[in-house]
């Protein structure tokens, strides 16, 4: 899903420059345009967290260091409401740095905001750089996630003297699952959630295996049925070559640093190309991002164009593979095999510590078996059915996923009973038909926009935002305003 660690050079240097910055314990944020000018001042700070909730004997009263990001530069302390980000699968610098919509938001509503950082990602680490090996990894699990959050809550309120703030949680992607998750588990400590493109339907195994990648394809073909054409015309070429070992042919139209000498090596390249793809169109801001890597602006629209300049088709594949693996233009050559990591999830994991982490979590919980097959998509035929799930999993973890858990555990279709969620969906990104489409009651509202990629509502706001997102920033802000104010008096009626 949002794969942050070390996935591009672009990237970690990104990730550098937030360490340095991280170390001297602030940063600011800002958010561009409409006149609404915000400069966020995190303070980066750490709780003592309880390792398992769940468990009084096994790993004893262990803690471990949690990071969460606080500022109160917009708060009417012991009164303003508390904005609280759920942390996803990465750094939480970079969640606080694309999320300007909350504390522009917190500017207007006077909130206190804290971002708090997933266990097992970023510097969160309970058992240090052994977090990822058999047991240690084991407590990495989304309801573990969850406990923190409301454990971190409740003291968190204590120590502020704010336990008459209401708390809204919002989060984007996973992280917007986590806060519906919150939202029905922990009704008691949150009055709200805003889950900005939240995937829960299709990651607890009720999706379409087809959708995902039929609807990235559907971003180059909004472009130009021409481009999806020549999208699977290269590829077309590239299956030729390889079906006739054409490898070091291949090795030279993509620029790969070694020659591919097997099938496995052309899959890779297949899962390395089709990534490409995908971060392009969950990414499809109208303006240039630094989230997840760099991308330019419009980069579906940069793609196409890329597709279409010239004959070459394959040559025109690469310079598209380029736009996502070669942004910083110093690439000398493609390594098939530390540019992408095949895992579980199809979408990518991405590299380094926190790969491994959503690895687990792809591999136990959270169900990501989509499929690309080109008939309803552009790719090349790549499987990845609940059966080479299981092999894949328990040979790399010695875990078997529980296909069934996530619904019974999260309500998976059967929400209807539950309230105060807003989820939001832009049309352009592909994990928005694996979630919430139409809203479910007067309190359960799915708000659509158009010509949105991945959580745009969540970002600062800029001059080049679509009305939509404009008009989806407005209503997200009514609504919360509201649930405040209800929350508000339950509290002083307690
Ligand atoms: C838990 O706390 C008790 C009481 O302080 C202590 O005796 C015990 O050793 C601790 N257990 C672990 C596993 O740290
Ligand atoms: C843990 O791993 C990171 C990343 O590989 C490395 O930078 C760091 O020095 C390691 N820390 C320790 C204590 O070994
Ligand atoms: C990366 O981009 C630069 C600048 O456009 C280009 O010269 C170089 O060939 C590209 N590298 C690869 C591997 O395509
Ligand atoms: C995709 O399907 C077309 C039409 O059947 C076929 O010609 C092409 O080789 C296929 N491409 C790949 C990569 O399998």
């Amino acid at each position: 899903m949002e794969k942050m660690s070390g996935l591009l050079s672009g990237m970690v240097f990104l990730l550098y420059v937030q360490l340095l910055l991280g170390l001297s314990g602030s940063h600011s944020q800002s958010g561009e345009g409409h006149g609404l000018k915000t400069e966020a001042q995190f303070t980066e700070k750490y709780f003592s967290q309880t390792l398992d909730h769940f468990n009084f004997n096994s790993m004893g009263n262990g803690t471990f260091s949690q990071r969460y990001l606080i500022t109160d530069q917009y708060w009417e302390k012991g009164h303003g409401p508390i904005f609280f980000y759920t942390g996803n699968e990465g750094d939480i610098w970079e969640f606080a740095l694309n999320s300007g919509f909350i504390t522009e938001l917190a500017a207007q509503q006077k909130a206190l905001v804290i971002f708090a950082e997933h266990r097992y990602y970023g510097r969160s680490l309970p058992f240090g750089n052994n977090s990822f090996s058999i047991p240690q990894i084991s407590l990495l699990t989304v309801e573990q996630a969850l406990a923190d959050y409301v454990v971190m809550i409740t003291e968190l309120k204590q120590q502020l003297e704010a336990t008459l703030s209401p708390v809204i949680v919002f989060g984007g992607s996973y992280g917007g699952m986590l806060s519906v998750y919150m939202r029905l588990k922990y009704p008691n400590k949150v009055a709200g959630a805003l889950a900005a493109s939240a995937p829960i339907l299709s990651t607890a195994g009720l999706g379409d295996p087809q959708q995902f990648f039929r609807d990235v394809t559907a971003d180059f073909e909004g472009i130009t049925p021409k481009c999806r054409d020549a999208v699977r015309g290269a590829f077309h070429q590239l299956k030729e070559l390889a079906e006739h070992q054409g490898y070091s042919r291949i090795q030279s139209e993509f620029a790969l640093c070694k020659p591919p000498t097997s099938a496995k090596d052309i899959q890779q390249l297949y899962g390395l190309l089709r990534n490409a793809f995908t971060l392009m169109a969950m990414l499809d801001y109208p303006y240039s991002t630094h989230f997840m890597g760099n991308m330019p602006a419009n980069p579906v629209k940069v793609a196409c164009e890329t597709m279409l300049s010239g004959s070459d088709l394959l040559a025109n594949l690469r310079n598209t593979a380029g736009i996502v693996y070669n942004s910083t233009g110093l690439l000398t050559c493609f390594d098939l095999y530390s540019l992408y990591v095949e895992c579980a999830d199809p979408t990518g994991c991405g590299l380094g510590f926190d790969s491994q982490a959503w690895d687990y979590q792809a591999c136990t919980e959270i169900n990501l078996c989509y499929e690309s097959n080109n008939v309803t998509d552009m790719f090349p035929p790549i499987t990845f059915t609940e059966k080479e799930r299981e092999l894949y999993c328990s040979k790399r973890w010695g875990v078997l996923p529980r296909p069934g858990w996530l619904k019974a555990q999260f309500w998976g279709d059967a929400l209807s009973t539950a309230s105060n969620i807003i989820f939001s969906n832009g049309d352009l990104d592909p994990w928005a038909n694996g979630g919430v489409r139409k809203s479910l009651s007067s309190s359960l509202i799915a708000i659509n926009i158009p010509g949105g990629a991945h959580h745009l509502d969540l970002r600062g706001s800029d001059d080049a935002d679509p009305e939509s997102v404009i008009k989806a920033r407005k209503t997200e802000a009514d609504i919360i305003a509201h649930w405040v104010q209800m929350e508000r008096t339950r509290l002083q009626s307690i």
